[in-house]
C-alpha cells in the first residue's frame, strides 16, 4: 500500500526518507520512482545489510543510517517521509531492545513509534514536505489524526483496506478484546496509510476504501 501511493505523490521526486526500512522494500520503491536522494534508517544493523543488498540487487542508489527514528539523521530534512513502523499493542508498556519483537511490538497501544515519528517530522521536512506512515485502525486512527495536527502537520487518509486480523494480532485478540483495543467478537481491522503534510504539501485526495483485502503484517 505504501510503495502504491508513494509512487503517486510529487514528493517522491525529491530527497526521501524510509524510517524502519526493514529489508529496504519501500526506500528502493522511492530510488526507481526517481527520487533524488533516498536515506533508508533502522536500528538493526541486519536490517541495514540486507537493504544494502537489496538496493544493489535491484540496482537502486539508497543511503543507509542506523539509529532511532530520524536521530538517525541529525539535522537533515527531505521532502518525503515514509514508513511503516512496528505498531502492534504489545503485552509490554516499553519497546522491546533486541530480537523479533523490535520488528512488530510497539506499546500498550501500538503507537510509541508512531507518535514519535510525528513528532520528529515537522524539523526534518522541507516547505511543502509530507510523512507519510501506515498503521492498523486497532492503533487509533484519530489519535493519529490528533497527533498530527498537534504537530502542525495536515493529515490526510490516503488509503483504507480492510481485512482480516493478521495472524499475530489474531493470536492476541482476546487480549486485545480486554483492554478494549477490539470489539468483542470482530476479528478484522482497517490498514490505513495517512499523509500528514506541513503547509503546502501537495496533497493527493484521492481516498480509496478497498475492501476484502489481506490483514496487517501482524
Ligand atoms: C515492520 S518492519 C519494517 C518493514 C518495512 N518498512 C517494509 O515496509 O517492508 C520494522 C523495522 O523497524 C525497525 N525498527 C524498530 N524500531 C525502530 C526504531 N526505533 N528506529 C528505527 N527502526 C526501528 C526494525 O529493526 C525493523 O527492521
Amino acid at each position: 500500500m505504501l510503495a502504491a501511493q508513494l509512487r503517486r505523490l510529487p514528493q517522491v521526486r525529491g530527497d526521501v526518507a524510509d524510517v524502519c526500512t526493514g529489508s529496504g522494500a519501500l526506500a528502493i520503491a522511492a530510488a526507481r520512482a526517481g527520487a533524488r536522494s533516498v536515506t533508508a534508517i533502522d536500528v538493526s544493523r541486519r536490517a541495514l545489510l540486507a537493504t544494502g543488498a537489496n538496493a544493489l540487487l535491484n540496482g537502486a542508489r539508497v543511503c543507509t543510517r542506523r539509529g532511532f527514528l530520524l536521530a538517525a539523521v541529525p539535522g537533515e530534512a527531505f521532502d518525503l517521509i515514509v514508513s511503516n513502523p512496528p505498531y502492534l499493542p504489545a503485552a509490554d508498556a516499553e519497546l522491546p531492545e533486541r530480537g523479533s519483537a523490535r520488528h512488530t511490538e510497539a506499546g500498550l497501544d501500538g503507537r510509541l513509534l508512531v507518535d514519535r515519528l510525528i513528532a520528529e517530522a515537522p524539523r526534518h521536512l522541507r516547505p511543502g514536505g509530507l510523512l507519510m506512515l501506515c498503521h492498523s485502525s486497532l492503533n487509533g486512527e484519530e489519535a493519529t489524526v490528533a497527533a498530527m495536527r498537534g504537530a502542525g502537520l495536515s493529515p490526510i487518509v490516503l488509503e483504507r483496506r480492510q481485512g482480516p486480523l493478521g495472524p499475530l494480532l489474531a493470536g492476541r485478540a482476546a487480549a486485545l478484546e480486554a483492554r478494549g483495543l477490539l470489539s468483542r467478537g470482530v476479528r478484522e481491522e482497517e490498514v490505513l496509510v495517512i499523509g500528514g503534510g506541513l503547509p503546502n504539501f501537495a496533497p493527493v485526495l484521492r481516498i480509496e476504501l478497498v475492501v476484502g483485502g489481506r490483514g496487517a503484517g501482524g
